[in-house]
């Protein structure tokens, strides 16, 4: 009986796995230079407009999630990152898609971000985080995203 039980567990367990997996990825990308992290304000849609978020978005089909990460830094900031890992929990958003964030560093440490898509970017240090009116699922990364910009 206690089996039986667990066998079940397991199968609900791997059914939530699977549903989770099968979801649309949107990529957020902390990228860290001289110990801050930066940030974009939305320009649209209007719910959002003024909030902000990291850099990102959806993956698109054939792409890895670092490609992704690429492509969306080059359109949203003209810069060329390369990604370095990941931080934080992935984040699940309203529409049913999920937030997952990588790390990445400025190929060309001396480009500045540009805010082609946004209203702004700007470069946030550790102890300005809390501060933002960020979006929801961003807000969520925050205490992460802190210890990633205090770390040695
Ligand atoms: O930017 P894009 O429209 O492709 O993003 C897809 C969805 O992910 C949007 O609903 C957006 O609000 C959300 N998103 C987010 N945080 C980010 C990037 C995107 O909540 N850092």
């Amino acid at each position: 009986f206690v089996l039986r039980v667990l066998a079940a567990r397991i199968a609900a367990v791997r059914r939530l796995a699977e549903c989770w997996e099968g979801r649309q990825v949107v990529v957020g990308t902390a990228i860290v230079h001289n110990g801050r992290l930066l940030a974009q304000q939305r320009r649209y849609p209007a719910k959002d407009a003024g909030r902000w978020e990291l850099p990102g978005g959806r993956v698109e089909p054939g792409e890895t999630e670092q490609d992704a990460v690429a492509r969306e830094c080059k359109e949203e900031l003209d810069v060329e990152v390369r990604p370095t890992g990941r931080v934080g929990t992935d984040v699940p958003l309203d529409n049913g898609m999920l937030l997952r964030t990588h790390t990445a560093e400025l190929l060309d440490g001396e480009a500045e971000p540009k805010a082609v898509e946004h209203h702004d970017v700007r470069w946030v240090a550790a102890d300005e985080l809390s501060d933002l009116d960020w979006l929801p699922a961003d807000r969520v990364l925050v205490p992460a995203l802190r210890e990633l910009l205090s770390a040695p």
